[in-house]
């Protein structure tokens, strides 16, 4: 479905706007907006640009750099399985696996709905309770097979109770 620009523009101009017309402020932009929306839409660091008096090229390489920001839409829980050493060890793969098999999505995707999107990681810095899965900010420690499932059911559940 073809995003509505002229909408997105309006939605997005009170966040750009509600910083001085400086350079600094680029980043805080961006982590606003990407905030709000779970991406940079391209529209964003157009008018972030502008704002901020320099050159589209400027924001669309910061965006990019950091690992942080996406340009791609995100669902609304991201999912984040690592597969780092230890991890990977543990099991990673056949949670990467599970994910596929009940969402059909694979690392870099979103659903059709939205409400998910898969990554992998390297090292989330808690090799103890490998394997780990991050659903936004939220840790899912020794994550099973069967446990990944009943983690997707729980969000699903969630979203469904956010749109009623
Ligand atoms: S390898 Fe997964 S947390 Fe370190």
């Amino acid at each position: 479905m073809a995003e509505d620009v002229s909408n997105t523009e309006d939605m997005i101009s009170p966040i750009v706007t509600a910083y001085p017309r400086e350079k600094r402020y680029i980043l805080a932009m961006m982590q606003d907006v990407q905030k709000k929306y779970n991406y940079l839409p391209k529209e964003a660091l157009k008018m972030i640009a502008k704002h901020a008096e320099v050159p589209f090229s400027q924001t669309y390489s910061m965006a990019t750099f950091y690992k942080a920001f996406s340009l791609i839409p995100k669902g609304r829980y991201n999912i984040r399985v690592c597969d780092g050493t230890a991890c990977h060890i543990k099991g990673s793969a056949v949670l990467i696996d599970q994910i596929y098999n009940n969402l059909g999505i694979k690392p870099g995707e979103t659903t059709e709905d939205k409400v998910f999107s898969l990554e992998t990681v390297n090292c989330l810095g808690a090799c103890a309770i490998a394997p780990v899965v991050m659903v936004n900010d939220t840790v899912h420690a020794k994550v099973t097979s069967s446990g990944i499932l009943k983690i997707i059911e729980k969000y699903r559940g969630d979203a469904g109770d956010e749109d009623v």
